[in-house]
């Protein structure tokens, strides 16, 4: 065993883009070279990848994490809807502590490697005069950053411009060291506030050279269109592709001729978008009754004018959701099933969608398998991306930079039937 060694050589995989027999040499942490029967340095530790799928890490483009592995307290959403979520939470939020906060981080965080699940966007709720979920993050940052990248967005939960404070809170977050402006511009009390929220808080974010990503229209009102007002901001501070736009469910409700327009605009804004499949399909929809939106936003379309697309978690066992287990793979094919993406292409993108399309929301320094990437991977108990989103595969080796983090059995049952003795693990042979 040299899993503290920061090289390897796996050998015998297969990449996203269907290369197969290839082997991926991390020399000093870093990928020095990829192709078929490498030869590498004596003495570097050596893998034996199986022809199994090699993917670089799954990164969530959007969670909470200040608010995971709380569910149930101090009670359970009983309506399902975003707004009790967000009450309870409001109920939640003094019983906080920092040592509960930085605890379920870090065992969230364990629950990440273990799926090969590497970077996370996590917002932070600044709403809380004490800052005490955001002292908490950034210690678990600082502790997790060997193994896990955590950015961290300033999320005014209670509404920028609604709650008395936020404006302060968030320039005092950001002064901690928070990477990201955030903005919740549905939740201010008129479309007009909502608007102007959305223009104070890229300006801070123009003024400060940093990200932005806000929930954007996260709603069945067709008329919420926010994401507009983003897109036009962006342009004008000159912000683009540093800007993203999460949910965005309302434009599933909006009128097509309306949506023709917008979505060349966020084109060409460059603004990111990023759905939540597991909390769109939960959360929206529950004014209905039938028949019953999806309320998810329209990746395909948005995907097809260009915009990069990313899945997020949004939510694993908290106020708003309680299952999920930061396995990305679950995210994909909740996306997949959602937005109809059958189609060889498009199944391959649900799977960028929770591996690079989220790295470039994130904007991930030296992500991917080219020779010169950071030698972080994952290395699926599947052949394709589409196997490894139909079985949720098992993560059979997580490396970060040349480390093995984590090992996983295969999948697999002993069956036995009378006459047919036989082990089965639901892969297709390549
Ligand atoms: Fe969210």
């Amino acid at each position: 065993m040299h899993d503290d060694a920061p090289s390897l050589c796996l050998r015998n995989v297969v990449l996203p883009d269907g290369r197969t027999g290839q082997d991926v040499w991390v020399d000093e942490g870093r990928i020095r070279a990829v192709g078929p029967a490498l030869t590498v340095a004596p003495g570097t530790p050596e893998h034996d990848g199986g022809g199994w799928l090699l993917s670089p890490p799954f990164v969530d483009a959007h969670f909470h994490m200040d608010a995971t592995l709380s569910h149930g307290l101090p009670r359970v959403n009983a309506s399902g809807t975003l707004l009790e979520g967000i009450a309870l939470w409001g109920e939640l939020k003094p019983l906080l502590t920092q040592e509960a906060l930085i605890e379920r981080a870090l065992r969230y965080g364990d629950w990440a490697v273990g799926r090969g699940l590497l970077a996370v966007r996590t917002h932070v709720d600044i709403c809380d005069d004490r800052l005490l979920a955001v002292e908490a993050l950034l210690e678990a940052r600082r502790r997790m950053a060997p193994y896990l990248d955590l950015q961290l967005v300033a999320f005014p939960q209670d509404g920028y411009l609604r709650s008395a404070t936020a404006r302060s809170n968030l320039e005092r977050a950001l002064d901690m060291g928070v990477d990201v402006v955030g903005g919740i511009p549905h939740f201010e009390r008129t479309q007009a506030a909502g608007a102007e929220s959305v223009r104070l808080l890229c300006e801070v974010a123009a003024r400060r050279g940093l990200r932005v990503d806000m929930h954007c229209d996260e709603t069945d009102d067709p008329l919420s269109r926010h994401i507009e007002t983003l897109a036009a901001e962006t342009l004008r501070l000159g912000l683009q592709g540093r800007v993203t736009g999460s949910h965005l469910t309302s434009m599933h409700s909006m009128d097509n001729y309306y949506v023709s327009k917008l979505i060349p605009l966020i084109a060409e804004s460059r603004v990111h978008a990023v759905a939540n499949p597991l909390i769109n399909i939960t959360l929206q929809g529950r004014h209905d009754t039938y028949p019953r939106r999806r309320g998810m936003t329209r990746v395909p379309e948005l995907m097809a004018a260009g915009v990069n697309v990313a899945f997020g978690h949004d939510c694993v066992m908290d106020p708003w959701y309680g299952f999920g287990s930061g396995d990305m793979l679950e995210v994909a094919h909740m996306g997949l099933h959602v937005a109809q993406m059958t189609s060889e292409a498009q199944v391959r993108a649900c799977f960028d969608a929770v591996t690079r399309n989220a790295a470039a929301v994130l904007g991930l320094e030296g992500y991917g398998l080219e020779p010169g990437c950071r030698g972080d991977m994952v290395l699926l108990h599947a052949r394709s991306p589409g196997e490894a989103i139909r079985l949720r595969a098992a993560r059979l080796l997580v490396v970060r930079a040349g480390r093995v983090l984590a090992r996983s059995a295969p999948a697999s049952a002993r069956l036995s039937l009378p006459g047919r003795p036989v082990e089965v693990d639901w892969t297709l042979p390549g």
